[in-house]
């Protein structure tokens, strides 16, 4: 089955062709990240008039790839939600519709499924079951997957997710959006031992996570070490983004370890933009090792937003015989745990 996958809930838009026989044909993104440093952030309405116009030629730019035409496919999968209502409701219309005029199903995707599965699209991908970390700009949660579609929420934040608690420490240090990969890149060159950050909620039981206090301490650290001009030298915002860093990462392992130990299971998911970065990465083989338990992750590419890993759960489920209805389905807020099983 030949399935065309369209993602476009935030500031990718992202398309792909996979292949349930051959695999992935072809991927194609375009990120507005440039357009939005200028605001600090992801600015809606902007984001939706760039997938209007970048998402058509992304579409016939993964055909050329492909060496197909539209009329070879054999569905279509598209980001249903979670995301900006504006940003999903591009992908969502083009996806129906061209299904439509095609006479092929169309699959409406949870995008937190497709981070979830990206993993997948990887040599020796994990066997069901096992626990995920999702780690992106919008969700951090522990679920317990016992196979496609059958989630168990194990805990999550209450408050700001990885990424954005990421992307508000940048901010803090003047760096641009988004500030993870900054904020990583920045902390290779600190001093690991100068600051030391709280890990929050790790000293009482549970699977929940709490990002805004590490938010708030960022803060005050940075202001503390302002000079008389206002100005931060470079080596403390260094060591800042560093102590940063290990918080979030560490936070992170500890709550890992713990869902681990908790379910008796011994295969680690990270997926989602943050489990794009390499401490993370780092930090949690040593800690599953430790445990002798497995850690998988896609790619660093298919960590962000992309369109493969959307072509990839709808083809799962189109498999199955599932199939979505004539609705164009965008939803901005869409748990998990209320997805059919396969
Ligand atoms: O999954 P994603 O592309 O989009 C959402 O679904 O939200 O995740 C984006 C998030 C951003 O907050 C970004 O700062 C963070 O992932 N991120 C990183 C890294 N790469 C992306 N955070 C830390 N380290 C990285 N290397
Ligand atoms: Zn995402």
């Amino acid at each position: 089955m030949r399935v065309l996958g369209i993602e476009t809930s935030c500031d990718e838009t992202g398309v792909a062709l996979y292949d349930s026989e051959q695999g992935l044909l072809a991927d194609a993104l375009y990120s507005q990240v440039a357009m939005h440093t200028e605001y600090g952030g992801v600015v809606p309405e902007l984001a939706s008039r760039d997938h209007v116009r970048k998402l058509i030629p992304l579409i016939k730019e993964v055909m050329a790839e492909a060496g197909l035409s539209l009329n070879d496919l054999d569905a279509v999968a598209y980001t249903a939600g979670p995301g900006l209502i504006g940003a999903l409701m591009v992908g969502a219309s083009t996806g129906r519709a061209l299904a439509l005029g095609l006479g092929i199903p169309a699959m409406a995707v949870h995008h937190m499924e497709g981070h979830l599965l990206a993993p997948m699209l990887e040599e020796n991908p994990p066997a069901f079951p096992f626990v995920a970390l999702l780690v992106s700009g919008g969700h951090t949660q522990l679920v317990r997957v016992d196979a496609i579609g059958q989630y168990e929420l194990l805990g999550e934040s209450l408050d700001d997710a990885a990424g954005e608690a990421f992307d508000k420490a940048a901010k803090m240090l003047g760096l641009e959006y988004p500030g993870g990969p900054l904020i990583a890149k920045l902390a290779e060159q600190g001093d690991r031992t100068r600051f030391r950050f709280p890990r929050p909620m790790t000293d009482r039981p549970g699977l929940d996570f709490s990002f805004s206090g590490l938010k708030t301490f960022t803060l005050n650290t940075a202001e503390s070490c302002r000079d008389d001009q206002g100005q931060i030298d470079h080596q403390t915002m260094a060591d800042i983004a560093a102590a940063f860093e290990d918080a979030v990462v560490d936070t992170l392992a500890i709550k890992c370890r713990r869902a681990l130990k908790e379910t008796g299971l011994k295969q680690l998911v990270i997926a989602g933009g943050v489990s794009a970065n390499k401490r993370l990465r780092t930090r949690l083989e040593e800690m599953v090792k430790a445990e002798k338990a497995h850690l998988f992750y896609a790619r660093p590419h298919f960590c962000t937003d992309n369109g493969a890993m959307i072509a990839y759960a709808g083809c799962q489920r189109l498999l199955a015989g599932q199939q979505s209805d004539l609705t164009i389905l965008a939803k901005p807020r869409w748990p998990m745990a209320s997805l059919p099983p396969l």
